[in-house]
């Protein structure tokens, strides 16, 4: 791999099922950006991340392993993506530590994650707080140039820019790259089956690894909305996997047949998720093989982590 190819980072917290809005929204550019060569790609399991939210060693283990099956499920390549978990690398915390000291606490209570669970009324945690910072330093500490991620993580790569610009003025260095979101806009937002954006926190998802009857029931029990000429939220999921001309005429076809246009879409999204769902069944039945990806990115982001951070230790004035 050359050293010259702009860096890709990016991760996802390994907190729950993962549903097609994960997948249209970020895992599959996660492929389609690593398989061309172009990028040198690090993807993680944010499972510091998670720990959050999620407190429980079982379900921590078991969650970690599904993700990283579902990434080599999904084309993932580790032989071209470095694919490790986050705290297997200590300097992500190390380095958030740092941005700690040069961040202030009114900065941080802007963010909109911070503000929405103010609002509602929940009790955050200091580690809930401080999110912004350990994705900064998991994005700055690879000189990442491009960061694929959903439109919701939009604030988080601005907050990672600025925490950038503000050491490098601080300590007078350049020791920080300015890293760019990549955001597919045509399906930044996928919508789950009541109509609002789907997520596993709402209970309105579609599984991106179910059996074609879990698909079946996500699908029957999308909200069908009668005021206008079609079933607006079947078609807006039914748009990942069809042109609008296409679609247009598919609709005209079976305009108020509701349970004909949800069947189609059954087809299309079983279709598309059938082959991924074999590869997945695959690794279940060969644990080794996460054990070896893991083990072999975590050497990998090690030996990269660790250089940019003497970098960072001796701009600071602690080496
Ligand atoms: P959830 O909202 O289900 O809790 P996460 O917050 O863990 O999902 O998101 C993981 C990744 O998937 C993020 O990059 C996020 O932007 C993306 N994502 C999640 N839900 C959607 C959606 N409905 N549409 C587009 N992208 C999504
Ligand atoms: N916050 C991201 C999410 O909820 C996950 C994440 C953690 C991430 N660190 C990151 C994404 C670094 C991109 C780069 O989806």
């Amino acid at each position: 791999m050359s050293e010259q190819k702009p860096v890709l980072v990016s991760g996802i917290k390994p907190t729950g099922e993962l549903h097609i809005g994960n997948y249209f929204g970020a895992m599959r550019q996660f492929v389609e950006l690593t398989n061309g060569g172009k990028y040198r790609p690090f993807i993680f399991v944010a499972d510091y991340h998670a720990l959050n939210t999620m407190q429980d060693a079982e379900e921590m283990r078991r969650r970690t392993r599904e993700l990283v099956m579902t990434y080599l499920a999904i084309g993932l390549d580790p032989k071209d993506v470095v694919l490790f978990k986050q705290s297997d690398v200590s300097a992500h915390t190390e380095l958030c530590w740092i941005f700690d000291t040069i961040t202030t606490m009114p900065y941080l209570q802007r963010a909109h994650a911070f503000k929405d669970a103010e609002a509602k009324n929940k009790e955050i945690s200091v580690g809930t707080f401080n999110y912004p910072m350990l994705m900064a330093a998991d994005i700055l500490l690879y000189d990442a140039d491009v960061v694929p991620v959903g439109a919701d993580q939009k604030q988080h790569i601005e907050i990672a820019r600025d925490t950038a610009e503000k050491f490098n003025r601080t300590f007078k260095t350049d020791v920080f790259k300015l890293p760019e979101p990549h955001i597919m806009p045509e399906v930044a937002v996928v919508p789950g089956t009541d109509g609002k954006k789907m997520s596993k926190s709402s209970g309105n998802v579609i599984p991106l690894f179910g059996s074609r009857d879990e698909i079946a029931k996500a699908v029957m029990s999308i909200v069908t909305d009668s005021s206008g000429d079609r079933p607006e939220n079947v078609y807006q999921i039914h748009r990942l996997f069809r042109s609008d001309v296409n679609l247009n005429a598919l609709y005209d076809e079976h305009r108020g047949n509701y349970k004909a246009l949800k069947e189609t879409l059954i087809e299309d999204l079983d279709r598309y998720l059938a082959p991924m769902r074999a590869k997945y069944e695959e690794l279940k039945e060969n644990p080794d093989i996460v054990e070896e990806v893991l083990e072999s990115g975590k050497r990998e982001a090690r030996a990269v982590s660790e250089t940019k951070m003497e970098q960072v230790r001796k701009a600071i004035g602690v080496a």
